[in-house]
């Protein structure tokens, strides 16, 4: 018997879990970004197409591939639904926060799933208009809780590979 407790998902993290909405990647996307998290080594991949429109940029498809668990998967997709139709600089504002309210909540072993998710947009936003060489006025110099959050993570995992690599290493 499993001694494994089930975590307390809402229907929605559930639901989005089993049918994930925009799942996929983009052929004709202008954006593709990656955040990893070592405390599980899951990763999600974020595209975005964007349209240029006079009163801003708009995207106008978003889509995800996870290689992570039922809260990563869910909280992609629907901050995907969220984003779709939105000036960057209104999808900038998302948070972490934002994203589980709209799910009805996370157990809080499970909120790294949304930061990262998160991070990987403001990440891709960022990218973005370092390609075009633009600071849009409304874009912050410093780093979100989110973009620190998944580069904290990201050392970890980094710091976790090497040292099992020295292990292996050591044994062979
Ligand atoms: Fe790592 Fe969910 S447990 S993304």
């Amino acid at each position: 018997m499993s001694s494994r407790i089930p975590l307390p998902y809402s229907p929605k993290v559930l639901e989005l879990f089993r049918n994930p909405r925009n799942l996929g990647p983009l052929e004709d996307a202008d954006v593709v970004e990656m955040a990893g998290s070592p405390a599980c080594g899951d990763m999600i991949k974020l595209y975005l197409k964007i349209a240029h429109m006079e009163d801003g940029d708009y995207i106008e498809k978003a889509s995800f591939e996870s290689y992570g668990c039922a809260a990563n998967i869910a909280t992609a997709s629907i901050m995907t639904e969220l984003i779709i139709g939105k000036r960057l600089e209104d999808a900038w504002r998302i948070s972490w926060k934002d994203v589980s309210n709209e799910l009805g909540g996370l157990p809080p072993i499970k909120y790294h799933c949304s930061i990262l998710a998160v991070g990987a947009l403001k990440r891709g936003i960022r990218s973005y208009y370092r390609r075009l060489g633009i600071q849009p006025g409304w874009l912050p110099k410093d780093l979100t809780i989110e973009e620190k959050q998944v580069i904290e993570e990201e050392k970890l995992m980094e710091r976790y590979y090497r040292s099992m690599a020295s292990l292996d290493a050591n044994q062979g």
